[in-house]
């Protein structure tokens, strides 16, 4: 066994996003698709609206020096034309309660949910899409400039969003079309490439990305091992890849926003060149109990491709749900030892935010999962003190 000290200003922290601690969040499309009972109702979530000074309370409880949060675009536009000034007090309340704490903030602009008057007028799928979506941004630039706020994230997973929502349509707004899946995705890049530019143009210091949720893929072992890497091939790089080559090209990330989770094995199928999900070999690996592969090498194998883009990487989300509280802490030591190896192998890591702070609405899986370190009524759980502790000595032991 070794101690391994982590760079000094390192980021230790925890992530959450609005719709899914906030609670009482009416006017996005997410509330409105609750209502059709098409998917779970977030309700109170962990009700963070009312709250959000116990959850800084909870950050400093686990010695964390950086926190990353989403503003809810709903909130602080209601309608296209006007502005919450509530919405933004209530946001500003938060950086101003994390400055106190000497918490630095990472700030999401938008987490999947939009506002409601959006998805009328066609959502992402819209040519002016990204025109309204910068209109928000410049709201929230003047809103927060005293703040200097010095990492940004214009969109969590855009990829995750436009094949949940355009593409299997088990999200807001439950459409299936391949045609409409890769539209969103490209006003999703130019929503992202304007965004940068405009948060640069305020905080010209900051640091600007998009949050990647990356999978491992492998071709599955049963049928033709042939069809399945080419199916394993053509996933990797629409889901893994594309976005990040057009920042790079576009030269819009500062630093790789990396959240971080499982992967999957692939095999063909005649009805989709992406292939399907295989799961003949949920025995042979750890499995959270949602069912995804729990593979903490493959984090380090993950970083150590990524580190061919030349950026600084921050985990931004990697996490779990587990039925028994000593798997958390595993978890959290099996993969924080396996970014420590990453960096022992020359990546370029700036810090790591466990998903999430606290127990909240899992999306369509509603709260059927816990991914926090403490409950949705703020209880610590084991985990939180042992994550605590790697958070205050900056270091672990592998
Ligand atoms: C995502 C989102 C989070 C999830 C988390 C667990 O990756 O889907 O960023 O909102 O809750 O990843 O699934």
């Amino acid at each position: 066994m070794t101690s391994f000290s982590f760079p000094d200003s390192f980021l230790w922290g925890a992530a959450t996003s609005s719709h899914q601690i906030e609670g009482s969040n009416i006017l996005n499309d997410w509330y409105h698709a609750e209502q059709s009972e098409l998917i779970p109702p977030a309700g109170v979530a962990a009700n963070s609206y009312e709250h959000s000074h116990e959850d800084v309370k909870l950050l400093k409880q686990i010695n964390a020096n950086a926190y990353r949060f989403s503003l809810e675009w709903s909130r602080i536009q209601p309608t296209p034309d006007t502005i919450d000034d509530k919405a933004l007090a209530y946001y500003r309340n938060i950086l101003q309660c994390l400055k106190e704490n000497n918490i630095e903030p990472i700030v999401t602009l938008n987490h999947f949910t939009v506002p409601q008057w959006f998805i009328e007028r066609g959502g992402w799928l819209h040519r002016r899409s990204m025109e309204q979506f910068i209109c928000y941004v410049d709201i929230v630039m003047e809103a927060f400039a005293e703040f200097n706020i010095k990492h940004w994230i214009t969109i969590n997973e855009p990829m995750v969003y436009a094949f949940n929502s355009y593409m299997i349509g088990i999200w807001p707004p439950f459409e299936t079309h391949l045609s409409k899946a890769f539209l969103v995705i490209e006003h999703l890049k130019r929503a992202h490439k304007y965004a940068y530019h405009t948060v640069k143009e305020h905080f010209p210091n900051s640091s600007v990305s998009f949050a990647k949720h990356y999978r491992w893929f492998h071709p599955c072992q049963c049928g033709s091992k042939f069809l399945n890497r080419i199916s394993c091939g053509i996933r990797d790089f629409l889901f893994n890849v594309d976005f990040f080559d057009y920042a790079m090209i576009t030269r819009t990330m500062d630093y790789i926003a990396l959240n971080f989770y499982t992967g999957e094995f692939v095999k063909f199928t005649k009805e989709s060149m992406l292939g399907d999900a295989c799961h003949c070999r949920m025995d042979d690996f750890w499995c959270n109990s949602l069912g995804w592969f729990v593979v903490p090498e493959e984090f380090t194998r993950s970083l150590k491709r990524l580190s061919i883009f030349r950026k600084p990487i921050i985990i931004t989300e990697n996490g779990t749900t587990e039925h028994n509280d000593e798997d958390y802490s595993q978890f959290i030591h099996e993969h924080i030892s396996a970014m420590a190896k990453a960096i022992l192998q020359g990546v370029d890591i700036r810090g790591y935010m466990y998903w999430s702070l606290l127990d909240n609405y899992e999306w369509a899986e509603g709260y059927n999962a816990n991914f926090g370190l403490f409950t949705q009524d703020r209880h610590a759980k084991p985990a939180a003190k042992y994550y605590s502790d790697i958070c205050k000595n900056n270091s672990i032991t592998i």
